[in-house]
């Protein structure tokens, strides 16, 4: 079976107090126990629907606001303070609990179907000593639209013309994608400026690497590897069919002392939110739908995107589907 977890949140962003967000559709409430484990339950309670969020974190149970009743970590009502603490709650009192998981700073949500079999994926060369900094900020475009804007190497000359795209280098060979294993891929990009040679094929470049390159984990983690010691990781978590949350961070292990790669990294986020900037100008005029692009060679690695998103039944009901 695949992983279908996908990276809801960063770590930072529960803390003592629960949180509601709402991810995929669904309105959740993150909370920690006094270990800091992480669960998630769909917000509201059993009883009148009032918000969990709303409420607090006791005895590692989440209260309700409203009238007190008490929820572990799996969704089950465990005390019902009007009808006594001896009271045994029949289990019909309970609400939807989902796995989550939780490293390298990130809060993944399982989607899949049945329970998960493996731990999300993370990047392997991203280690404990890098720095980062991380900005977030909400698109109004549908999922697959955010992902595969940052699978597309044929924009640079032209959305990113100032900064990342200057060059003019229009014409795009290949590029290359190699899958690593059933759920990430890097991709190669061979741009250059157009002379009036010929576009080379996937195929003509194959074994061949460029010095930078991407890698993207499906569902929804990417990464640009600018250098060593430099990269940019995203990732896209769909709020709801229409809604995209991008979290962007900017990882540095430069110096060999994390406090000043840090800073670094810091300082790099002006011109990381420009340049997300200049996509979401263009994104956001994107019709919703993909299913009536007409796309190139140069498409490739949003080619196979696609090739794995169609196998995920419960994730297209989501995004094409009738309801929600
Ligand atoms: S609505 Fe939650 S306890 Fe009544
Ligand atoms: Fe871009």
């Amino acid at each position: 079976m695949s992983s279908m977890w996908f990276a809801v949140l960063s770590s930072n962003e529960v803390r003592r107090k629960p949180v509601g967000v709402r991810r995929l559709g669904r309105d959740l409430v993150f909370w920690r126990d006094s270990l800091g484990k992480v669960y998630a339950l769909e917000d509201f309670c059993v009883h009148r629907r009032a918000r969990l969020s709303a409420g607090k974190v006791i005895n590692d149970r989440i209260q309700c606001p409203f009238h007190g009743f008490e929820y572990d970590g799996n969704g089950r009502v465990r005390l019902i303070p009007a009808l006594g603490k001896n009271y045994k709650v029949p289990d019909r009192f309970r609400v939807n609990s989902y796995p989550v998981y939780e490293k390298n700073n990130i809060i993944w949500l399982w989607f899949g179907e049945g329970e998960p079999e493996k731990e999300p994926k993370f990047f392997d060369d991203i280690d404990e000593d890098f720095a980062y900094a991380e900005f977030r900020e909400l698109w109004n475009v549908p999922f697959p639209r955010a992902v595969e804007n940052q699978l597309d190497v044929m924009h640079l000359p032209f959305v990113h013309r100032t900064t990342i795209g200057r060059g003019n280098r229009t014409l795009v060979h290949g590029p290359v994608v190699k899958w690593i294993d059933e759920d990430s891929f890097i991709f190669y990009v061979f741009n250059e400026v157009d002379r009036g040679q010929r576009v080379k094929r996937p195929e003509e470049l194959s074994g061949e690497e460029s010095r930078v390159y991407l890698e993207f984990i499906f569902p929804n983690l990417w990464q640009n590897h600018i250098s060593e010691g430099t990269r940019v990781v995203a990732f896209f978590v769909p709020v709801d069919r229409q809604k995209t949350m991008i979290y962007l961070r900017f990882y540095v292990k430069m110096t060999g002392l994390k406090p000043v790669d840090s800073i670094i990294a810091r300082l790099s986020m002006p011109l990381n939110r420009i340049i997300l900037h200049q996509d979401r100008r263009v994104v956001e005029t994107q019709e919703r739908d993909i299913r009536k692009d007409v796309l190139v060679q140069g498409d490739l690695p949003i080619m196979e995107f696609r090739k794995r998103l169609y196998k995920e039944k419960k994730l297209i009901d989501f995004l094409f589907g009738g309801g929600q």
